[in-house]
């Protein structure tokens, strides 16, 4: 198990970029719930953000790629427009224990990313 940070230290609308073992993920809080998914665009690969932990469109609203700017939900990582629309980005399985944001080793080996 890794222990990725703890719950209240990510704000309401904001995003996190992660590092863990050379993986690379990236946490959105939106209405006080955690979406963690794999930074890696479904188009090229690429990660997404611009800036260290700007994974959101201006509005706050949306995921953005920042290579070609596709948006995604942010609840499903659903891409509503872009050159990967209709493809998801990948989620990450976690769980809350004690106010942290915990993902199992198995969930972070590179076969997933497949
Ligand atoms: S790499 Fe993300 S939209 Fe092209």
């Amino acid at each position: 198990m890794v222990c990725l940070f703890a719950k209240a230290d990510l704000d309401e609308g904001a995003a996190l970029g992660l590092e863990v073992n050379n993986h690379y993920l990236f946490a959105v809080k939106k209405a006080d719930q955690i979406y963690l998914y794999w930074n890696r665009c479904p188009h090229l690969g690429t990660p997404l953000e611009w800036l260290e932990d700007q994974f959101l469109d201006a509005d706050g609203a949306l995921i953005q790629c920042s290579t070609h700017g596709a948006l995604f939900q942010i609840e499903d990582g659903h891409c509503l427009a872009g050159p990967c629309r209709g493809k998801y980005l990948q989620k990450v399985p976690y769980y809350i224990e004690n106010g942290l944001v915990l993902v199992e080793d198995t969930h972070l080996r590179p076969q997933v990313l497949a």
